[in-house]
């Protein structure tokens, strides 16, 4: 099996135990003079070694957050919550605080591979703004108007029926809650459901800033491969019986950023699983839409009764980026929690932009436009797909989707392509920070849906003359 991230030198094992009882002084929990637990309770209670347990109380000794009464056991040193060392390190000690995916996308490119995003200029632009208007006509006092916490009432309305009849999801209006972004979606859910030292199991590769939130959470990953074919349910039954995680956030259809969909049989079969090891699942699901020929299978929300799937259908992908619309389905008790985090976060997701969206997507425009940028995104994934074809590099033609997940001779060194790429002004992402493990570094992720035709062709032949340099 696969080292476990926590193995990684950048976050020992011990550190996150330190962190973690770092954490718990924090929250209050344990105070001046009060006596930390025995090194073989902590151990077993955030079942690690009993080692690495004596050397994070020894590493808080060292820094002066601990002291020691002989033969008794390890004591929280008093004033440390107000040392100025202390509130410096609050905020980073307990989280891991990254997003190397953000900080590519923010250096502008004119050859723009990094980013799974669809070109502004394949989005009806002038039809949308008329919409602006007519929402304006409807709802007169729509800039006056706070949002719901959980979201317009008319939108989930909408939203459930198209649930029904599309996805085959039986929903009520109730079981829906507008976020901003899928991204809101996942930090929401991370801040109910985890805890430090908590195990998440996340695909591999996956989507990198769901792992940053969940390591800012303090939280544990465990890699599960993802294949065209899938997943192997038997791994992850050992890994379910073994770990008990907490989640399992994973995006199924037409993945990021491999493009690989789960097959029908094994939605199904997870949701049992799931069931059984009561791990929740977390299914992100923003390219369902973007497919080239055929349908995707249904969601596993579709197949959940028992309420252990949570699913994030984000439209800001595709139907108005700059809307941020995204719909979360859970079912209730969990839906009151994931209303009380939405709304210590902002209170409600901007009504305007629920407004718009709910008249833009409903309209018969809408389908039009949909049918159209699927073959655009196709025509783009070809595009790139020619440029790729005399390189003898490797990659799994995607059936939907906006990337390509790209495998590079060893020879190449991603680290120095990505430098000499960046000279070029072309950007994409290193296979490594998609990595639960910080491996695959001869994968690179290259998205075909910002680019417009003449960059895509342009910035594919500069890379490729990069990546030739680079070879002997
Ligand atoms: C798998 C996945 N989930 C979530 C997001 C973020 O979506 P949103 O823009 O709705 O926050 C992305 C963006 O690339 C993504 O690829």
């Amino acid at each position: 099996m696969k080292k476990a991230v926590e193995d990684q030198q950048t976050h020992p094992l011990f550190r996150q135990v330190y962190e973690y009882i770092i954490n718990r002084m924090e929250r209050g929990e344990w105070n001046a003079h009060d006596k930390l637990p025995s090194i073989r309770l902590l151990a077993e209670e955030v079942k690690v070694h009993r080692l690495t347990v004596f050397k994070a109380y020894k590493q808080l000794k060292e820094d002066g957050k601990v002291y020691v009464r002989d033969k008794s056991g390890y004591y929280v040193s008093p004033g440390n919550m107000l040392s100025p060392d202390f509130e410096d390190n609050a905020i980073v000690s307990s989280y891991l605080l990254t997003n190397p995916l953000s900080d590519i996308q923010r250096v502008p490119a004119k050859y723009q591979f990094s980013q799974a995003l669809i070109d502004p200029n394949l989005l009806p632009n002038l039809y949308l703004s008329d919409y602006v208007k007519k929402v304006f006509d409807l709802y007169p006092k729509v800039m006056g108007t706070y949002s719901t916490v959980q979201g317009d009432e008319e939108l989930r309305e909408t939203l459930s029926r198209h649930f029904k009849e599309h996805h085959r999801l039986q929903l009520s209006p109730e079981e829906l809650l507008i976020t901003s972004g899928a991204q809101q979606a996942i930090n929401l859910i991370a801040k109910i459901v985890l805890g430090p030292m908590d195990t998440v199991l996340v695909e591999r590769p996956t989507y990198s800033v769901a792992m940053d939130i969940f390591r800012r959470e303090g939280a544990r990953l465990v890699p599960i491969e993802i294949t065209p074919e899938g997943y192997d349910l038997e791994e992850i039954e050992a890994l379910m019986a073994k770990h008990k995680p907490r989640m399992f956030y994973m995006n199924p259809t037409h993945h990021n950023p491999t493009g690989y969909t789960v097959p029908v049989r094994q939605r199904k079969l997870l949701v049992e699983l799931a069931e059984r090891y009561r791990c929740l699942l977390v299914e992100d699901d923003p390219f369902r839409d973007m497919y080239f020929d055929e349908e995707p299978p249904p969601p596993f929300f579709a197949y959940d009764t028992e309420g252990w799937v949570i699913y994030i259908s984000s439209f800001s992908k595709y139907v108005a980026p700059g809307l941020r619309i995204c719909a979360v389905a859970c079912r209730y008790p969990f839906m009151d929690r994931l209303i009380t985090a939405k709304s210590l976060a902002d209170n409600g997701t901007p009504l305007l932009n629920q407004k718009i969206f709910l008249h833009y997507y409903t309209s018969p425009r809408l389908q039009q436009h949909l049918v159209k940028l699927r073959i655009a995104l196709q025509v783009h994934k070809e595009i790139m797909e020619e440029e790729l074809a005399a390189t003898g590099w490797e990659w799994k033609a995607p059936q939907g989707g906006l990337n390509l997940w790209v495998k590079l001779p060893e020879e190449i060194s991603v680290e120095v392509l990505f430098r000499l790429c960046a000279q070029q002004s072309i950007a994409f992402v290193p296979g490594e920070i998609l990595d639960p493990l910080g491996e695959m570094k001869s994968w690179i992720r290259l998205s075909y849906s910002f680019a417009n035709e003449g960059q895509l062709r342009e910035g594919m032949r500069l890379l490729r003359a990069a990546a030739g340099s680079l070879q002997s």
